[in-house]
């Protein structure tokens, strides 16, 4: 599978993969599996059949998503921005180019595991990204919006901006991480969390969204409600 997907190709058409290649899924960490109850909950009621990822990763988080939205979908179309260079916690520890590597093999699985996906990866930053779903006529597209990009407040403000133009009224954007900080909250440094950016977007969108609060707020799940 080429490693530089011409923007918003499917995935689903027919690769090279190497014959060598492992047959499971691999993942080398998991950040996503504690957040599965809630998100369930959210895709039980909501049922969305149209999903943008902001931060893909190896495709954790999307496998899951394809997993679930194949229990009650007929067609199933998932958005993956990711610029595969990591973000600044990222950026010591991770080979990002295996991880692209990895994305590839288990989204390769994953389209032959759940054939009715259409799977888009879009590599590069996620704002130019969001932008150009926006310039394609994608504005209300979505059902749901999953951003796990950068965790600097001022990309994870666009973010939210972005997102909030790309679903629909009615879909739902979670946030990962709302409550996550490296450091202790008194010592925190506001530019590096992302709950300082989603309490702007959701102070300031205060008509236009609802919170869920009926579940844990480790993630923070905002409900469109106006354009
Ligand atoms: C925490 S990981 C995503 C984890 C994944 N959602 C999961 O649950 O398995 C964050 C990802 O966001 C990507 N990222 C960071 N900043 C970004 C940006 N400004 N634009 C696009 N992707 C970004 C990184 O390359 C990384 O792969």
């Amino acid at each position: 599978m080429p490693t530089n997907q011409p923007t918003n190709q499917p995935t689903n058409q027919p690769t090279n993969q190497p014959t060598n290649q492992p047959t499971e899924y691999v993942f080398q960490t998991d950040w996503f599996s504690h957040n599965i109850p809630s998100l369930d909950i959210i895709f039980n009621q909501l049922k969305p059949t149209r999903i943008l990822e902001i931060g893909s990763f190896e495709g954790r988080s999307t496998l899951h998503f394809m997993e679930k939205m194949s229990e009650y979908a007929e067609t199933i179309e998932i958005y993956c921005i990711d610029s595969w260079e990591g973000g600044l916690e990222h950026k010591e520890n991770w080979n990002m180019d295996t991880v692209e590597q990895v994305f590839e093999h288990n989204m390769h699985l994953a389209i032959q595991q759940f054939p009715r996906t259409t799977l888009f990866k879009c590599k590069g930053y996620s704002h130019p990204k969001m932008m150009e779903l926006l310039v394609e006529g994608k504005k209300g597209y979505f059902d749901f919006v999953y951003v796990d990009g950068s965790h600097e407040a001022p990309d994870v403000l666009l973010d939210a901006l972005l997102a909030h133009q790309l679903v629909r009224v009615g879909g739902v954007i979670a946030f990962d991480d709302y409550l996550w900080s490296p450091k202790s909250w008194n010592e925190a440094d506001h530019y590096l969390l992302v709950k300082p950016a989603v309490d702007s977007y959701v102070n300031t969108y205060q008509r236009k969204v609802s919170v869920i609060q009926s579940l844990p707020t480790y993630q923070l799940y905002v409900v469109k409600i106006a354009e």
